[in-house]
């Protein structure tokens, strides 16, 4: 009997189940081919971060946050499409012309009692063909866990009742949005139609919620601490390739190439930012991402890289010498950078003010700099260290959040350098020294952790490394 029960409901699964799948585009493995990846972030990470945000918001108001812009390039070329990282943090769409919003209580909608939607792109055979597959609102609920999903086509016709709340708070993609007029739903349109919906909102506007999301990224969840460090190690295993690699006579871009090799043979989708690897007299450019120059044996190289891995970015720099032997004069600033980073890492305590790690590493380059004569007034080390030691780590490689007091959770980072330019006003054997160590670190109850430390650090640990045989010999 049980048998024959059991062969009955095999018929039944059998008859029942090609019913279910989406035979209207014949794609009946949709949403496994959908995502091939089994370490995303939860859906219950965002239904629980649409909580906490919900949680902030006054009685009876809204949140309204949109997908980035697809970017073009030229002509036929978009840029990578990438997504916002609020909206992203919120509900885990990597899928552009879409927008979420979120009500503190309960809205009722003709049949709908809700308190979130999303309007988003819905599945297109024509479309998915050319640009990869689509979620599908049918979809959304059940993998995204949001509660109602509806077409972005609908966005207009939607009666949203914005003026029945006492608040409506907004953030929208700011520039370069393009209009596909062929889609009512896209992005362009949705914008527009969100302008119409709130002009007379007197309640509607883009302040606050950009706070609120900063107040939210800062502080991490494990389940964002456990990307961020997937990504830091990735970005680690990098410096220490190259470290190996990097000999007199490679290019920038070949050492780039090292770098984001390690990065895409371990999972990462995108550099966190471009890279920088700047030799000689580009160690000096904070930012310089052309990378075409020929490495020499007496340049130095700064190596400014970061993973990114299903959203979080790594930032992490080390400078090595391109004959792996630094100078004399290399090694007298190194260890000034470095001791600075130290003092700076020193004073990532939970409760210190979030700029005490930069006052600790200036404070140092500062008096090492009129020791060695290069400035004569402390107050002079600006022209030698530009910038700050850090900024927050996150879904953005310079991350949301409030510069109050550190955090238990919060990553920073910390990133001194010196930058001593050709044709500077100090001794020339300085000139075309520039350094810059930076580290990845999360502030706990008990100390600071260095999440990059795997990558050496020390003149003799970089040394010694880089005297190692690399796979790229
Ligand atoms: N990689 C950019 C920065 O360190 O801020
Ligand atoms: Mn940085
Ligand atoms: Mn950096």
């Amino acid at each position: 009997m049980k048998f024959l029960s059991a062969i009955f409901s095999l018929l039944i699964a059998v008859i029942i189940l090609p019913a279910q799948e989406d035979i209207s585009i014949h794609q009946p493995k949709h949403l496994e081919y959908y995502n091939y990846d089994d370490d995303l972030l939860s859906k219950e990470f965002h239904a629980e971060r649409r909580e906490a945000l919900r949680k902030l918001l006054p009685e009876n108001s809204a949140a309204v946050i949109f997908a980035n812009p697809i970017r073009n390039r030229s002509n036929d070329v978009n840029y990578e499409y990438h997504q916002d990282p609020n909206f992203y943090y919120l509900t885990g769409l990597r899928e552009p012309n879409a927008v979420i919003i979120i009500y503190k209580n309960p809205q009722k909608f003709d049949s709908i009692i809700t308190n979130e939607i999303i309007f988003m792109q819905d599945r297109n055979p024509k479309f998915e063909v050319w640009d990869g597959r689509r979620l599908g609102v049918k979809n959304a609920s059940s993998y995204l866990g949001i509660k109602t999903a509806i077409s972005n086509q609908d966005f207009a016709s939607f009666e949203f009742n914005f003026d029945k709340l006492k608040g409506l708070f907004y953030i929208t993609p700011e520039d370069d949005v393009r209009d596909d007029k062929t889609d009512k739903g896209d992005l362009h349109s949705m914008l527009k139609y969100f302008n119409q919906k709130i002009e007379n909102v007197e309640h509607a506007t883009p302040r606050k919620l950009p706070e609120l999301m900063a107040m939210l990224r800062e502080i991490k969840q494990p389940e964002e601490i456990e990307l961020m460090t997937k990504a830091i190690n990735i970005t680690c295993d990098a410096q220490i390739e190259l470290m190996k690699a990097l000999k007199p006579g490679m290019t920038e871009y070949q050492s780039e190439a090292i770098i984001e090799y390690v990065f895409k043979k371990y999972g990462s989708e995108y550099t966190g930012f471009p890279s920088i690897l700047g030799g000689g007299e580009n160690s000096c450019i904070l930012h310089y991402t052309t990378n075409r120059k020929p490495l020499k044996g007496e340049h130095l190289l700064v190596s400014d890289i970061g993973a990114e891995y299903h959203g979080y970015t790594a930032d992490v720099t080390r400078t090595l010498p391109v004959d792996g032997k630094f100078s004399e004069e290399e090694k007298t600033i190194y260890n000034i950078v470095l001791a600075a980073q130290t003092a700076g890492i020193e004073a990532c305590k939970a409760g210190n003010k979030f700029w005490d790690p930069n006052g600790a590493a200036t404070s140092i380059i500062a008096k090492e700099l009129v020791k060695l004569g290069i400035i004569e007034k402390e107050y002079e080390v600006k022209k030698y260290f530009m910038h700050g030691t850090s900024h927050y780590l996150g879904l953005d490689v310079h991350d949301a959040g409030l510069y109050g007091p550190l955090m238990p959770g919060t990553v920073i980072t910390v990133e001194p350098g010196i930058y001593i330019a050709e044709g500077s006003d100090c001794d020339p054997k300085w000139w075309n020294i520039g350094i810059r160590i930076e580290d990845d670190i999360m502030i706990t109850e008990a100390g600071p952790v260095n999440l990059s430390a795997k990558a050496p650090r020390t003149i003799e640990e970089i040394e010694k490394l880089m005297a190692e045989p690399s796979i790229f010999d």
